[in-house]
């Protein structure tokens, strides 16, 4: 694998108001490896998924579209190499003023390279892929919560990227919603597709990724396979994998703080 081939970053600090959220990060995705990063909410998830987009700037360290460290670059300069990239943002962040052949052709649209028609064959295209279709012409809000995170889809799709990144695609979805998104995955990884999503499903994370980066307290704290993340000896992958009575002492000791404050300022 060369890393013309890869996505990385290389020892990559980031703090928000003092507080480190990724400290001396290492991070390879690899195309053709699916990969998930997993990790508590607030973790630091997101926040990965922005730097490896460039859509924020680490306070130390290098990240890598490819060959080209994007760190510090004009956007102008990588803003080719980020094509090869698309992601599925957790709300989906879809216009509420398009309809959803709109928000599925927008970007196709501004870059102005393609006719309406080309662009209207691509949009019924990625619609049909991810079985919306007949929403073309509907607005977001006319959408169940599932259908919007496949319109989301489609419309990374729409400029045929080499990786797709989600964030959280099944938070809030019913069984059937998430089962139609881990299918949908698979389809797009089986077409060659590389996929990096970022959640703290483990379900869904084990049934389409191959390997699985832990992210707790700043760190990597482990980085394998299935397999090897079940049988890791480290207590905060275990605690991750098998929540037990401690973290559930955590919410015990915390409802005991509230209320004895509550007694103290009634
Ligand atoms: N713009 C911001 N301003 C202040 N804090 C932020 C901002 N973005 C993220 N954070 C904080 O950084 C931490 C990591 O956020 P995020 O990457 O969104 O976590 P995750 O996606 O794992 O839930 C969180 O504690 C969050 O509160
Ligand atoms: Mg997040």
């Amino acid at each position: 694998m060369t890393s013309s081939n890869s996505i990385r970053m290389e020892k990559v600090c980031y703090s928000v108001g003092g507080r480190k959220i990724l400290e001396d990060f290492d991070f390879c995705l690899e195309r053709g490896v699916n990969r998930t990063i997993l990790g508590v909410s607030g973790a630091g998830k997101t926040t990965i998924l922005k730097l490896l987009l460039g859509l924020l700037e680490p306070q130390a360290g290098r990240v890598f579209i490819g060959d080209q460290c994007i760190t510090g670059l004009p956007e102008s300069r990588y803003v080719e190499l980020r094509k090869r990239i698309a992601i599925v943002f957790q709300g989906g962040a879809l216009f509420d003023s398009m309809t959803v052949g709109e928000n599925v052709g927008y970007r196709l649209f501004e870059e102005g390279r393609l006719s309406i028609g080309e662009i209207e064959r691509i949009v019924l295209e990625k619609l049909q892929f991810v079985g919306v279709e007949q929403a073309l012409d509907l607005y977001p809000s006319e959408l169940s919560g599932g259908m919007k995170k496949r319109v989301a889809i489609a419309r990374a799709l729409a400029a045929n990227p080499d990786y797709i990144f989600f964030d959280e695609p099944t938070t809030g979805l019913d069984p059937i919603g998430v089962y139609n998104i881990c299918h949908l995955m698979q389809r797009l990884q089986a077409g060659g597709t590389t996929t990096l999503m970022v959640t703290h499903d483990l379900a869904t994370a084990f049934v389409t990724s191959d390997r699985f980066t832990f992210l707790h307290k700043a760190r990597q704290v482990f980085e394998g396979t299935e397999a090897e993340m079940k049988a890791s000896a480290l207590p905060e992958v275990q605690e991750f994998l098998q929540p037990t009575d401690r973290s559930l002492f955590v919410l015990h000791a915390e409802k005991e703080r509230k209320t004895t404050w509550n007694a103290a300022t009634r």
